[in-house]
């Protein structure tokens, strides 16, 4: 990823193990610094019966699909698909694992890529996120590609790589479907680490005018993307809201990105963009308005 990054990450990921935790937050969740927001909000939903609503809601993961169609992305790669989890924070529930190995279990891909948040805590132990990780994605036969979210360690990347996930800490990767190639960039998170960077991660990447999908943990990565002439960034981070209103309007976000980012496709100039809502959830295994998701991006030629 960069020696300058690496050494920033480390020093980030230690100073958040001394807070354990505190200070990640924005907005609304720079509360829970100060109390328990999470036992508030679950208080809340028990007494007003929506609890068992919403654990439901958790476990039952919808496979959406979403058509791109891209100008530059070779006849060789139509119909190509990436199939997407992400915000898995894996260890929140015991049921959590088995519930996504039978969403995607008959769910045919050519590529897999988790973009990030693999643990709940921003700090801690990391195993049983990790192991529950590895059990999503040992039955899936596709290549899987990974990168880090704000929740992760870089302490996951060796055991996830020796199951065969294989992370793109601001790296590049080329798919080749005979003389034609897709191009796959994934940043480090540019959400509270913000160790992302660019110019490393294309520092290999041929000029031969072939597709370039990102990944990118958080979508507020767009404008920069769009310049830099990715033709598709694929993004989480934002849970979609997870406790949203009637209609799935969100009522609490952190500020990172604007609303049109939070959830689903987008355009930024010439790119085009996908939020996904997220496999798990944050703090509470709760959803509300708000269906977790696992994402088939079928890539259409033009
Ligand atoms: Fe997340």
């Amino acid at each position: 990823m960069g020696e300058a990054k690496f050494l920033e990450r480390l020093d980030k990921e230690a100073q958040l193990r001394e807070r354990r935790g505190h200070g990640q937050g924005k907005g609304i969740f720079r509360w829970e610094d100060s109390f328990d927001l999470y036992g508030c909000i679950k208080f809340c939903l028990k007494v007003s019966g929506l609890w068992a609503r919403g654990l439901r809601n958790y476990l039952d993961i919808r496979v959406e699909s979403n058509e791109v169609f891209l100008e530059r992305l070779a006849p060789e790669f139509d119909g190509f698909r990436i199939l997407q989890l992400t915000d898995l924070h894996a260890d929140l529930h015991p049921d959590f694992a088995a519930a996504v190995r039978s969403a995607v279990e008959n769910v045919p891909c050519d590529l897999i890529v988790v973009t990030g948040d693999f643990r709940t805590c921003t700090y801690g132990d990391h195993t049983g996120a990790t192991e529950a990780a590895i059990e999503i994605l040992q039955g899936l036969s596709a290549p899987c590609y990974a990168i880090l979210g704000n929740h992760d360690f870089l302490i996951k990347v060796p055991p996830l790589e020796a199951a065969g996930v294989k992370f793109l800490l601001n790296e590049s990767a080329t798919i080749r479907r005979g003389e034609a190639a897709l191009h796959l960039t994934g940043i480090d998170d540019p959400n509270f680490y913000k160790t992302h960077d660019f110019e490393h991660a294309m520092r290999d990447l041929p000029d031969d005018g072939a597709c370039r999908v990102l990944f990118s943990h958080a979508p507020q990565t767009h404008k920069i993307a769009a310049d830099l002439g990715f033709d598709l960034q694929l993004s989480g981070h934002t849970h979609g809201g997870q406790i949203c209103l009637p209609g799935g309007r969100v009522v609490v976000h952190d500020g990172t990105a604007e609303r049109h980012l939070l959830s689903g496709p987008w355009r930024e100039g010439n790119m085009q963009g996908y939020t996904s809502r997220g496999t798990g959830a944050s703090g509470l295994p709760i959803r509300l308005n708000c269906p977790a998701e696992v994402t088939v991006h079928t890539l259409r030629s033009e």
